[in-house]
């Protein structure tokens, strides 16, 4: 499939998304979204790869969903064949690890679609928000679900319902980003992150990640539980062996499911 509205890539094992809608900063579209679906679902049964990074440009990641878009659009309709519930989440059910490297704008969807990540590396010029109360409606991808989680009712109340934006340093401060970088670095760190995730054993990754999205479904007792369930049947896999037999050997790790 040919994109026309996002590039793909490979570098290694890590899968690189950049969206590339510079007319619209790179709003949602059915085509962007669909193609993020597609991409993703490429990614995620492709054994090479180990980690994805999902990007935009300098000046905007995603100003939210394509409103020109949306304008046309009625409730039956939308209730009916809703493309946004069949596409935007791809991203959240991506079962490797994904990155979010944000530059610029990070708005209504573009802010859900980052949150949908398994954590955002920012620029120093990232600006989020959840401006859909601006134009009548509320966020309607997980904006007033996944907000709160990461950065607690009071400052989600505020985003949401002012429609203020928030710097780069604020969502830090929140715990809505992982890390700050300089503009020009973003890539380079992003891309460091994500070939270190890419170099760990690919089932364990996706099962730390699988375990940290679980907290936020049940409860500690049954999270804890569940957890060390888990940890025991790793000392099934290849990789377990080889992971302490190389700490004791005083080696690097070749970890056979990468
Ligand atoms: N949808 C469609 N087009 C958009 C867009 C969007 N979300 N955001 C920007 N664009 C377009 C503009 O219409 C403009 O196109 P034209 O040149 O053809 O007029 C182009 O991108 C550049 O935008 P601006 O001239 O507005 O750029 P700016 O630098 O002056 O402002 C901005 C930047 C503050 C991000 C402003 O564009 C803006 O407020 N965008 C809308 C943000 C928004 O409301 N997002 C939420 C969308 S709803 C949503 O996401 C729902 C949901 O939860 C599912």
């Amino acid at each position: 499939m040919a994109y026309k509205t996002i590039q793909v890539k490979t570098e290694g094992r890590v899968g690189v998304i950049t969206l590339d809608r510079p007319e619209a900063l790179n709003a949602l579209c059915d085509a962007l979204t669909g193609e993020l679906a597609d991409a993703l679902a490429k990614f995620e049964s492709d054994d090479g790869i180990g980690c994805v990074v999902l990007t935009g440009s300098k000046k905007a990641f995603a100003a939210g969903a394509d409103i020109k878009e949306l304008q046309g659009r009625d409730f039956i309709g939308l209730y009916l064949n809703d493309p946004f519930e069949k596409t935007w989440e791809s991203v959240a059910r991506f079962r490797k690890p994904i990155i979010a490297a944000v530059s610029g704008y990070a708005l209504g969807g573009g802010c859900e679609i980052a949150m949908m990540c398994d954590f955002i590396i920012a620029s120093t010029t990232a600006k989020f928000g959840q401006p859909e109360i601006n134009l009548g409606v509320m966020p309607g991808s997980g904006g007033t679900q996944r907000l709160p989680r990461a950065v607690g009712k009071a400052k989600a109340m505020d985003l949401c319902l002012t429609g203020r934006q928030m710097t780069a340093e604020e969502a830090e401060r929140a715990g809505l980003v992982s890390r700050i970088v300089a503009v020009d670095e973003l890539m380079d760190v992003a891309m460091e992150a994500a070939e270190s995730i890419a170099s760990k054993s690919l089932p364990i990754a996706m099962m730390t990640k699988e375990a940290i999205n679980r907290s936020f479904e049940i409860g500690l007792t049954e999270g804890v539980r569940w957890e060390r369930r888990v940890f025991q049947s790793q000392f099934t896999t290849e990789d377990q062996t080889e992971g302490m037999e190389a700490f004791a050997e005083k080696r690097a790790a070749h970890f056979k499911h990468k």
